[in-house]
């Protein structure tokens, strides 16, 4: 309830504007160059009568906390607006509406927290900059503003300025829309890896600053993002970046399009301790070797099987051969042995049937007689 009391407060603030020739306290109008600022004038709303002839309109330095669509109405000709520094947390919906010039926004440096799904909703896609520079709270911001960027239709965005915003990550198809963006600066966040079609639409991009993160590598996935902006330079220098077998694909890329990575040179390897410094450019040797001892190792164990099959494969054919050379002497050998135990057991079984019964040999010598 008091929440609602307090926005109809504010709307009637911002709403009873005397649109006089004068200008509103706290700030400087010149005519002739259709500029107004309000600068550093410790401001908690957007003044009200703000002349219509405005062009320009900077109303920086201040502690204002919340903006609303009732704050620009009737600004028809505005085309840049600078909110920067103010302290502003929340940006209700349609906030820009009656701005149907607006070509550049500047928002940073403020502490967002709220933003509505439609706040950037700006009819005949008129916006061509959008700058939120150290403009979240905090990184749980991003969601927020993340769907803002998708709901509203920034079709004709040619440059989005997204740095020093603690960010992690990036949301999914938080640029999803913004088919013809030029420029995109997501420098000095703290983003770990550049995810799965992240990038997607983006193929007019000009420029991709990712320098000043916390990137270690570039995964497939990452580098095939990187694919989707084939126009882009890139500024990927001042990462933490880890030279072990995994940043071989990423270090083959930037060998192969130096040109695309406008420092290229400047990529160096954070870790391991024993690499720190290397020029990544460099530090490919040295990575090298991994991938291709594990292929020698492969090959030699494979060899190594082969080899030990056909030692045995020829021993068995020297065995199989030997005996077949053999096979009369073996034959011979088998008839002897067989004979020798025929006479031997004759010879034993005779000897066994004479000692056993005396008679028999009585007998067998009286039938002799
Ligand atoms: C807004 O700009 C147009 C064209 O530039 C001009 O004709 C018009 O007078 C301006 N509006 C005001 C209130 O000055
Ligand atoms: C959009 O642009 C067209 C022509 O370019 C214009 O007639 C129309 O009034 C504009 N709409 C808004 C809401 O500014
Ligand atoms: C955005 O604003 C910051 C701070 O005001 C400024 O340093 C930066 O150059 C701006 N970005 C662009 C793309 O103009
Ligand atoms: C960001 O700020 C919000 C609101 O103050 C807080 O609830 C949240 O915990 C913060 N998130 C981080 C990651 O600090
Ligand atoms: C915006 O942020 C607020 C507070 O952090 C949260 O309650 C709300 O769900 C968020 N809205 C969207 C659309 O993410
Ligand atoms: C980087 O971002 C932090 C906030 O996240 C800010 O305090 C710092 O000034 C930024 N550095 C540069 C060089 O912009
Ligand atoms: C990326 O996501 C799409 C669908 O969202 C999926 O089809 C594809 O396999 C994913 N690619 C990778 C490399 O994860
Ligand atoms: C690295 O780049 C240089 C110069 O462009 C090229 O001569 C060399 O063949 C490349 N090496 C590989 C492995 O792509
Ligand atoms: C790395 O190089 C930079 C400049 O080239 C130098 O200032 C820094 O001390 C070096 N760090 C280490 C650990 O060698």
């Amino acid at each position: 309830m008091s929440a609602f009391v307090l926005r109809v407060v504010f709307a009637l603030l911002c709403v009873h504007a005397t649109r006089s020739a004068s200008c509103p306290a706290g700030c400087e109008c010149s005519e002739a160059a259709q500029t107004v600022k309000c600068v550093s004038k410790d401001l908690r709303d957007i003044p009200t009568g703000i002349p219509t002839y405005t062009r320009n309109l900077f109303i920086t330095g201040n502690h204002i906390s919340r903006i609303g669509p009732e704050c620009f109405k009737g600004l028809d000709n505005v085309t840049t607006l600078s909110l920067s520094n103010n302290r502003i947390s929340e940006v209700e919906s349609r906030t820009f509406s009656s701005l149907r010039n607006l070509r550049s926004l500047d928002l940073s440096s403020n502490q967002l927290v709220l933003i509505h799904p439609e706040a950037f909703m700006i009819h005949n896609h008129t916006l061509r900059e959008l700058n939120f520079s150290r403009a979240l709270y905090n990184h749980s911001s991003v969601t927020n503003l993340s769907t803002a960027l998708r709901w509203s239709s920034l079709n004709g965005l040619l440059g989005l300025d997204l740095s020093s915003n603690g960010l992690i990550f990036l949301p999914p198809h938080i640029f999803f829309h913004m088919n013809n963006l030029r420029r995109l600066q997501l420098a000095n966040n703290s983003i770990v890896s550049v995810t799965n079609e992240t990038l997607l639409g983006l193929e007019h991009l000009e420029e991709l600053d990712l320098s000043h993160n916390a990137l270690k590598t570039f995964s497939k996935e990452g580098l095939m993002e990187l694919e989707r902006v084939p126009k882009a330079k890139l500024h990927l220098g001042q990462n933490p970046y880890t030279c072990t077998c995994g940043i071989e694909p990423f270090i083959m890329l930037l060998n192969a399009s130096q040109e695309r990575v406008v420092d290229a040179e400047q990529l160096v390897c954070v870790f391991p301790v024993e690499l720190r410094n290397v020029s990544l450019l460099l530090a490919r040797n040295l990575v090298l070797g991994c991938h291709h001892a594990e292929e020698s190792n492969n090959l030699a164990l494979q060899t190594s099987y082969v080899f030990l099959g056909l030692v045995l494969g020829f021993v068995g054919l020297m065995f199989l051969f030997v005996l077949y050379l053999n096979r009369k002497g073996i034959k011979k050998r088998i008839y002897e042995t067989r004979d020798a135990c025929r006479e031997m057991w004759e010879g034993y079984h005779y000897r066994y049937e004479i000692d056993s019964d005396p008679r028999l040999s009585q007998l067998s010598t009286s039938a002799d007689v």
